[in-house]
C-alpha cells in the first residue's frame, strides 16, 4: 500500500451508489491518450441535481482539464451553485485524490458541510473526507469580505 492508497476509511460513510454510478460511467467517457489515467466525477448539487465530469486532455500537455473541473464548470452551467458531495474515481485501485487546483475549486462551491468521496475503479469507497480535511485552511470567499 502507498500512502496515497489507503485502505482505512473504516467506520466513514460510504460513496452514495447513485453518485459511484454517475462517476464510473462518466470516467468511461474520459479523453486521457497521453497519461492513460482515466478519470470520472460525479457531484450533487443542494439542490439534488447529479452533474458529471471527466477529465480531457490534449497534445500540449499542460492544457489537460480534471474530472472535478469539468464537472463543476457543468454545474454552474446548469445554474447550480452548491455542492453537498462530490465522488472521483481514478484508474484501478489508486486514490484519486484531487489535485491542489481542484480541492481549491471544490472549495469555492462547497460549504463547510460537504463530503468529497475518493472510490476506486470498482465502486469501493477509498477516502471519505470533510471539506476541511480535503484544503484545511483553506482561502475562499469570506476572505475577501
Ligand atoms: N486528474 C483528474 O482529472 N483529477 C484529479 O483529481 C487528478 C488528476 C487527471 C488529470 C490528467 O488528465 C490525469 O488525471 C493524470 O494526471
Amino acid at each position: 500500500m502507498t500512502e496515497n492508497n489507503p485502505i482505512d476509511n473504516v467506520g466513514k460513510l460510504a460513496a452514495p451508489a447513485d453518485l459511484v454510478a454517475a462517476a464510473q460511467a462518466a470516467r468511461k467517457n474520459a479523453y486521457a491518450p497521453y497519461s492513460r489515467f482515466l478519470v470520472g466525477a460525479a457531484l450533487r448539487t443542494e439542490n439534488g441535481v447529479i452533474i458529471a465530469g471527466c477529465n480531457v486532455e490534449n497534445a500540449a500537455y499542460p492544457e489537460g482539464v480534471c474530472a472535478e473541473g469539468g464537472a463543476i464548470s457543468a454545474m454552474v452551467l446548469a445554474g447550480e451553485r452548491k455542492i453537498s458531495e462530490i465522488v472521483v474515481v481514478g484508474s484501478g485501485d489508486v486514490a484519486c485524490t484531487p489535485c491542489g487546483g481542484c480541492r481549491q475549486k471544490i472549495r469555492e462551491f462547497t460549504g463547510s458541510d460537504a463530503t468529497i468521496f475518493v472510490i476506486n475503479e470498482a465502486g469501493k469507497t477509498l477516502l471519505t473526507l470533510t471539506r476541511e480535511e480535503l484544503i484545511p485552511h483553506s482561502f475562499g470567499p469570506e476572505n475577501l469580505s
